[in-house]
């Protein structure tokens, strides 16, 4: 014990290891409140399914003399937010819980909210919104997870990155449509 003062001895691990083998992943030394987690899981699954359709939605209705450049980075976001999303579905799944893909209360489960806009500006601006609402709830769900969880911090952690990216993308495109 006093050489490896952090580790529980290997015995008692792989004892441990041994019981509840159906939970998989989830093992005794998991420390993080499981539920909690796959509610705020859940909720972060619904907020990159909202964005997903409401890229998708500007992508489709992107016109005007921009259209092009700006839509194709609409499709761009919209398929990393679908990433996201399925990233995300199957971290639950591998906490033992049930991803929730039900329309049904789907706006409400949802951080970002879904503004459909109706010229190009509007579109880009209620979508820089999203991104900042994203960024500042997954910001929220890495602090409470800290060392809890640190798979579903370090996944959170890398989609915040993306979202700061997209946040920056559609400021930078604002930017250059005056
Ligand atoms: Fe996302
Ligand atoms: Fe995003």
């Amino acid at each position: 014990m006093a050489d490896q003062p952090f580790l529980t001895d290997i015995k008692t691990l792989r004892e441990r290891a041994r019981q509840h083998i159906e939970n998989g992943a989830v093992t005794e030394g998991y420390r993080a409140d499981r539920e909690t987690v796959i509610k705020l899981l859940n909720e972060a699954l619904a907020t990159e399914i909202v964005c997903t359709l409401r890229y998708r939605r500007h992508y489709f209705m992107a016109s005007g003399i921009n259209a092009e450049s700006v839509a194709a980075e609409f499709l761009q976001h919209a398929n990393e937010e679908q990433g996201h999303a399925d990233q995300i579905a199957q971290r639950i799944v591998q906490l033992q819980g049930e991803p929730n893909f039900n329309p049904e209360g789907l706006l409400m489960r949802s951080h970002a909210e879904y503004v459909e806009g109706t010229t190009l500006i509007d579109m880009i601006k209620e979508d820089l919104v999203a991104e900042r609402i994203a960024i500042d709830s997954y910001r929220e769900m890495i602090n409470y997870l800290g060392q809890d969880d640190p798979t579903s911090r370090r996944m959170m952690e890398d989609i915040l990155a993306v979202e700061e990216e997209h946040a920056d993308d559609l400021v930078n495109m604002l930017q250059k449509m005056g």
